[in-house]
């Protein structure tokens, strides 16, 4: 399988513990680093796939793989967007022996050459021309009948709810992808026999925008 933005390499990590061989690309070094930390530490514990990450730009490291033996021979492609400029990140509290709420490794880096190709900086429009790219060159590594998965989610912004799975579907066809299913996965609690929304506070904050 590949995942040209593995981030931290929960992609790579599930495939090689299923016996995949894994290919990860990362823009971000240091997340790349992580990621092959994380493949050693999948290795020592049994895993019998292999797994491999290369740091660099998705859609140009993809172009470069297509050169290489492994043109027509990924079955999985699986990937999720980044959205927006912080990531899930890391809190410490005074629970935790901090003085206040301290957060880290909740932005991604601002390295302006980086900072240009990285998708979580990008307008919707870019995101979405450079999203088509990254699938173009992906979908020529491709075996036959290999499938692409795409993990994404609505966001709100300014009280708007964005339908980006709708756009990264569309980015797919662009790139020459025929869609062949879309699964839908709610978060919600069942509280005596009636499905209740979930709210997160991110969603909260947005929605008072309007
Ligand atoms: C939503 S995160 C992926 C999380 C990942 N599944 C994990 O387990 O950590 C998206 C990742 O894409 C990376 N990224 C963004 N733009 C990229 C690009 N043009 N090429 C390669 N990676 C990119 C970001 O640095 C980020 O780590």
């Amino acid at each position: 399988m590949l995942d040209p933005m593995c981030g931290i390499g929960t992609t790579l990590v599930e495939a090689v513990h299923l016996g995949r061989d894994a290919v990860g690309i990362e823009l971000e070094p240091k997340w790349a680093s992580i990621a092959r930390l994380n493949l050693e530490t999948a290795a020592i514990q049994g895993a019998h796939g292999t797994g491999v990450v290369h740091t660099g730009e998705g859609a140009e490291v993809a172009a470069r793989l297509a050169l290489t033996s492994l043109a027509g021979r990924v079955s999985l492609v699986l990937t999720s967007p980044p959205y927006g400029a912080m990531t899930h990140g890391q809190v410490r509290s005074r629970r935790d022996g901090a003085r206040a709420v301290e957060k880290h490794a909740h932005r991604y880096s601002r390295d302006r050459d980086r900072r240009t190709a990285n998708l979580a900086y990008q307008r919707p429009e870019k995101l979405m021309d450079s999203f088509t790219r990254m699938m173009a060159a992906c979908r020529v590594l491709l075996a036959p009948g290999g499938v692409v998965v795409v993990t994404t989610r609505p966001y709100r912004t300014r009280g708007r709810l964005v339908d980006f799975p709708g756009q990264v579907a569309q980015a797919g066809r662009r790139a020459g992808l025929v869609q062949v299913d879309r699964c839908a996965a709610l978060l919600c609690a069942v509280l005596g026999g009636r499905v209740v929304g979930r709210t997160s506070f991110f969603q909260q904050v947005e929605t008072r925008w309007l």
